[in-house]
């Protein structure tokens, strides 16, 4: 593998401190590491740490991204929609976590484990999904290939620190004043209290009812298994768990399907972990799949309401969303570039 000049765009955030680690995990092929964000971490003097080193963190203006041969992008839709095409201009190729290029016709989307082949097809940018969709998706796809998806019915339960940075560090300072019988007071940037609570709510409303995270289930699902007409519907809730995103997973398909041959699939499948041994209480929880890579499946059993009893499964997986459905999915994507 060549060595590469690597920047991060949004360096200092949860996912861009995640992608440093797994970028030295992976044993990325990195010649100069350049770390960017905000104004505010520059005056601030930040660094980052990065193979031993303590690396200045750089403004992220158009003349950063010169000799830049990939850009990881984790910074919000506004900043990768106003630099991102600035860091292509300059021959660099973005791999971007944000939703701002996401449904572009041109911008591949992509779940290694399902359509890395679609990467080949970049004019620059490629994009990562959404992360519930990444952590659903993994187990879905080798099932969708056994017996041909039409409908999933999805429940998502997402961590804090889906919020970036300020989201995990207020689910902290809330466990903190409940633990001490505190008023939590304001807190932002959920829009409620979320210690000792849950928020149906992950974005704006939609005229039919339905969060922005919730149409990206559908609409990321349908263009990353190449599904045009998949029917999707899904409920997004915020609850007070750190990290790890959970998701209840009703899958209909075309062909029959039974648990065992379901479990078998999924047993040998790419990024997946079964887990699912009900006699003895195991199954994935978001204590134990936090910090690492693989999508832990457990509950796998058949969808007493189908109405034939043979072509739908039931599931409950859970992954860490700032690795698997950010950052180790970014950088698995940057090794096909290199
Ligand atoms: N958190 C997750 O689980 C997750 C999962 C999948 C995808 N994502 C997506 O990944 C992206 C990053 O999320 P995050 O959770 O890491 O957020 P975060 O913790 O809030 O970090 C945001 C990063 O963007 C930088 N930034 C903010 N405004 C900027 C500006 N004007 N110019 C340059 N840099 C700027 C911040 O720098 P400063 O420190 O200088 O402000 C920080 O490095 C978002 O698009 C998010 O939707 C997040």
């Amino acid at each position: 593998m060549s060595e590469k000049n690597v920047a991060i765009l949004g360096a200092t955030g949860v996912v861009g401190q995640q992608m440093l680690q797994c970028l030295e995990e992976r044993d990325f092929p990195v010649r100069e590491l350049v770390p960017l964000a905000s104004q505010r971490s520059v005056d601030a003097g930040r660094t980052v740490s990065f193979r031993g080193e303590e690396v200045p963190v750089r403004l992220a203006e158009p003349a950063a991204f010169e000799g830049a041969d990939i850009v990881l992008g984790a910074a919000d839709d506004a900043t990768a929609r106003e630099l991102l095409p600035e860091a292509v201009r300059r021959g660099a190729v973005c791999v971007d976590n944000s939703h701002a290029f996401r449904l572009e016709p041109d911008v591949p989307l992509v779940v290694p484990e399902v359509n890395a082949g679609d990467i080949a097809g970049h004019h620059g940018i490629i994009a990562n999904p959404n992360c519930a969709t990444i952590i659903g998706l993994v187990p879905v796809w080798p099932l969708h290939q056994a017996a041909g998806l039409t409908r999933l019915i999805v429940s998502t339960y997402q961590a804090a620190s889906g919020a970036g940075l300020p989201g995990l560090l207020e689910l902290e300072r809330e466990i903190r004043c409940v633990a001490a019988g505190e008023e939590v007071g304001e807190s932002a940037p959920f829009q409620y209290q979320l210690a000792e609570n849950l928020i149906p709510q992950i974005g704006g409303f939609n005229e039919e009812g339905y969060t922005s995270e919730e149409m990206k289930m559908q609409n990321e699902g349908r263009k990353i298994m190449h599904l045009p007409e998949l029917r999707v519907n899904c409920t997004c809730v915020r609850v007070p768990v750190v990290r790890s995103h959970s998701e209840s997973i009703t899958a209909e398909f075309e062909r029959p399907l039974s648990v065992e041959r379901a479990r078998e699939i999924l047993e040998s499948a790419p990024g997946v972990r079964v887990v699912d041994e009900p006699s003895s209480s195991r199954y994935p929880m978001p204590l134990e799949t936090s910090d690492q890579d693989l999508v832990w499946v457990g509950r796998i059993r058949r969808d007493l309401s189908a109405p034939d009893g043979t072509s739908s499964i039931t599931f409950w997986c859970c992954g860490d969303q700032i690795r698997k459905g950010a950052a180790t999915n970014a950088v698995q994507i940057a090794e096909y570039l290199v």
